[in-house]
């Protein structure tokens, strides 16, 4: 598919967006090579990349398109090139859930890595990188989402992550594999909070089980985690080869093309 002489609306990071001529509701969103870390500050070009993304985030929304879950995606028409639905507005927030403690979170209180969190807990992010996406409180998140365009719509995005987050943690548990938290994003499409976005190798913490039978209702479940098989962007974060980070990201589009089946 050539989107060559296509209109580019914005290009990110990780996607192009490009203009539909054939339906003004609907644009292409086209995966890079690109992998970032530290809000951008750490950059790369990994080779085939886009194309194992793709395939994740396809299998992922084609997923939770069929649990009802109310998402921007619509198909995946070529390779690295999905059609969505167009966002009206953007709502400028990573809506971060987390069942168990890993990563950024560490730092904030001393909690302890493999903390279990039971409700999962949700944290609404500012998204720009040269403040280092800072958390907002849920009232600041319904003022500046009212401001624009009215409405109490964090309320409908911490549901929506928290089923999404019960949904996939199930899913990867088919695998063996403990969902330990994720990022997603959210705009508005026809007056209604919907998912949007990608979900992909680096939207989400993945450790194998470290046993035939883990006990995760624990505490803290380090001990039934293996951690050091870790499958995702961390494997990056922490300075691996990028030849390991993509085979982790293979690993992954292979667990999520047995999604179909659940
Ligand atoms: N359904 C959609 N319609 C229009 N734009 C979208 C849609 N889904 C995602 N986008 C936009 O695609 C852009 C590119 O994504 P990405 O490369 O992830 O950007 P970033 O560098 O901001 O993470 C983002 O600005 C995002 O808001
Ligand atoms: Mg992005």
């Amino acid at each position: 598919m050539d989107l060559s002489k296509h209109r580019i609306i914005i290009e990110g990071k990780t996607k192009i967006i490009y203009e539909n001529p054939g339906d003004p509701n609907t644009v292409y969103m086209k995966f890079k090579d690109d992998i970032t870390a530290g809000d951008g500050v750490k950059h790369d070009v990994i080779e085939g990349k886009a194309l194992v993304d793709w395939k994740t985030n396809r299998d992922i929304f084609e997923f939770l398109n069929r649990k009802g879950i109310r998402t921007h995606y619509v198909e995946s028409p070529a390779e690295c090139v999905s059609l969505v639905k167009k966002l009206d507005f953007k709502i400028n927030l990573e809506v971060v859930s987390r069942r168990v403690a890993a990563g950024s979170i560490l730092k904030w209180g001393g909690i302890a890595e493999g903390t279990r969190f039971d409700p999962v807990i949700t944290q609404f992010h500012y998204k720009d990188d040269p403040l280092h996406d800072p958390m907002l409180d849920d009232t600041y998140v319904e003022y500046i989402i009212k401001a624009k365009e009215g409405g109490e719509m964090f309320r409908e995005m911490r549901e929506i992550n928290t089923e999404v987050f019960a949904l996939l943690e199930a899913a990867f548990a088919a695998f063996t594999i403990q969902l330990l938290d994720f990022k997603l994003e959210y705009g508005l499409i026809g007056g209604v909070v919907t998912l949007i976005d990608e979900i992909s190798g680096g939207s989400f913490r993945l450790w194998p089980y470290a046993k035939e039978n883990p006990d995760l209702t624990k505490k803290n479940v380090l001990s039934e985690l293996d951690p050091g098989a870790r499958l995702d962007k961390d494997t990056y974060r922490q300075g691996e080869s990028l030849d390991q980070v993509q085979s982790k990201f293979e690993q992954i589009a292979k667990i999520t093309a047995g999604f179909k089946g659940l």
